[in-house]
């Protein structure tokens, strides 16, 4: 490909300028679209219905090559495009030159990513979904498990352990959504744009378009080999995704911990510590915590990456490579093994939670609302618990050690049931209100879940 240069690269230049260290990620990809590409030469007619079958066959040859084990990439090399260009003509002789006729490394490798990208939304959905499968198998089994909710980090009210997994679920909910979202709008053929401005060749790219399973081809070719506003997406809906991760992560990781004690690490998803003996460590969700900063930078990359080019296509843009393959590698495999980690790397100490639910003073709250159901402003009776609160701190008791005198001297609407309304089942399934933690609630949102799934 040296046409006009009379000198070779310099090796340190062309070790720097190479991506075939990267992109034979998209080698699938490219002969995707090289296929398509060879089909529409040979139905406009601008090469012969002999040349095109053997094109696509030499193609097929190169993907049987390649799944074998046999067409690796050199380090020589520069990139992936111009490999399988190579091998073609190694392949065919002259009528591999043709490929590259009415098309561009530009529109190609435009193509290339988008192809892979739609490629890897759906793996990522796929695997959103068996992760939000897995945490509704866990809300099945824990409806009637309550745990201390908290805000602050400070006890707040118990809940079911159901309505805190499921509030996971949404939030890989709203993820699928975003990949979607990101899908649609991706959904363009930037191939036929040539290297900035079309070419003059009679091609078709509605019919690339279409054998691409693209909906339509881009409007403008200066836009289309320059676009990769569609990787900033998915860099950024994977940038939440792992941000949902590494706040599940955080949670288990205080969980496991002595101070909370909710869940108990099994030998198959921990490690110990080369040192000290007794350790075992939650090195799963620290992981997927750790990685979430790498995902972030990825984003930030590419945003400035982007933010200063010129259109059109710019060398800057195969950079674009390395920072999404990465970032929907580390998302995929954080996606993956948090399924593995919360079906089988914890035991849930329901023993403990049950302690947990009774000592502190996470009750309040519901003394406060007995009062405000016989009509007491809430504020007022905010104040009598609060009150009693405190005198209950200083005897060194909790809400439900306090003797009936006790409750009546503090307001004279308390009797007998008052200890039936701030049991801690009680507590949660009085929450019946639309979206909260009361079990005939948790129960509706598990049936929708299910249902949300099943699409
Ligand atoms: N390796 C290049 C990339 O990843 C392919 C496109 C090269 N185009 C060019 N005009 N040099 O962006």
């Amino acid at each position: 490909m040296r046409g006009r240069f009379e000198e070779p690269l310099d090796p340190v230049v062309a070790r720097f300028n190479s991506s075939i260290g990267f992109d034979w990620e998209l080698l699938p990809y490219d002969l995707i679209g090289s296929r398509a590409h060879v089909r529409m030469l040979g139905q406009v007619g601008i090469i012969s219905p002999s040349e095109m079958a053997q094109l696509v066959a030499g193609l097929d040859q190169i993907e049987q090559a390649w799944r074998t084990g046999e067409f690796q990439p050199d380090p020589a090399w520069e990139d992936v495009h111009s490999a399988v260009e190579t091998r073609l003509t190694v392949l065919l002789g002259d009528v591999g030159k043709k490929l590259h006729t009415a098309r561009s490394r530009n529109d190609q490798v435009a193509t290339d990513l988008r192809l892979y990208t739609r490629d890897h939304i759906q793996r990522l959905l796929n695997l959103l979904q068996q992760l939000q499968a897995v945490l509704v198998t866990l809300a099945e089994a824990h409806q009637t498990t309550l745990i201390p909710a908290y805000t602050h980090l400070q006890r707040a009210q118990p809940v079911s352990l159901a309505h805190h997994w499921l509030a996971y679920f949404e939030m890989f909910d709203r993820d699928r959504t975003r990949l979607v979202d990101c899908n649609r709008r991706l959904d363009v053929s930037p191939l036929g744009s040539g290297a900035l401005a079309g070419t003059t060749l009679p091609i078709d790219r509605a019919y690339t378009a279409e054998l691409l399973g693209f909906a339509r081809p881009s409007a403008n070719s200066l836009d289309a080999v320059s676009d990769r506003d569609y990787v900033v997406e998915l860099l950024s809906a994977l940038s939440l995704i792992l941000t949902h991760l590494s706040r599940l992560s955080e949670e288990l990781i205080l969980w496991s911990s002595q101070e909370f004690g909710f869940i108990s690490l099994t030998d198959s998803c921990a490690t110990g510590s080369s040192l000290m003996p007794q350790k075992k460590n939650p090195d799963v969700p620290e992981l997927i915590r750790g990685k979430t900063g790498r995902v972030f930078g990825h984003l930030l990359g590419m945003l400035t990456t982007l933010k200063g080019l010129p259109l059109a296509y710019n060398k800057d843009l195969q950079e674009d490579k390395e920072a999404l393959f990465d970032a929907v590698r580390t998302s995929e495999d954080c996606l993956r093994v948090m399924a593995v980690f919360l079906e089988k790397g914890m035991v849930i100490r329901t023993e403990r939670l049950a302690q947990a639910v009774t000592e502190d003073y996470s009750n309040a709250t519901d003394a406060a609302d007995y009062l405000v159901r016989q009509g007491i402003p809430f504020r007022e009776a905010y104040q009598v618990i609060g009150a009693l609160v405190r005198t209950a701190l200083a005897d060194g008791k909790l809400l439900q050690d306090l003797t009936l005198t006790e409750w009546q001297a503090a307001h004279p609407g308390f009797s007998e049931d008052i200890y039936a309304a701030i049991q801690p089942a009680q507590v949660v399934n009085a929450r019946n209100s639309y979206g909260g933690t009361g079990l005939a609630q948790v129960r509706q949102a598990l049936l929708a879940a299910r249902a949300r799934l099943a699409l």
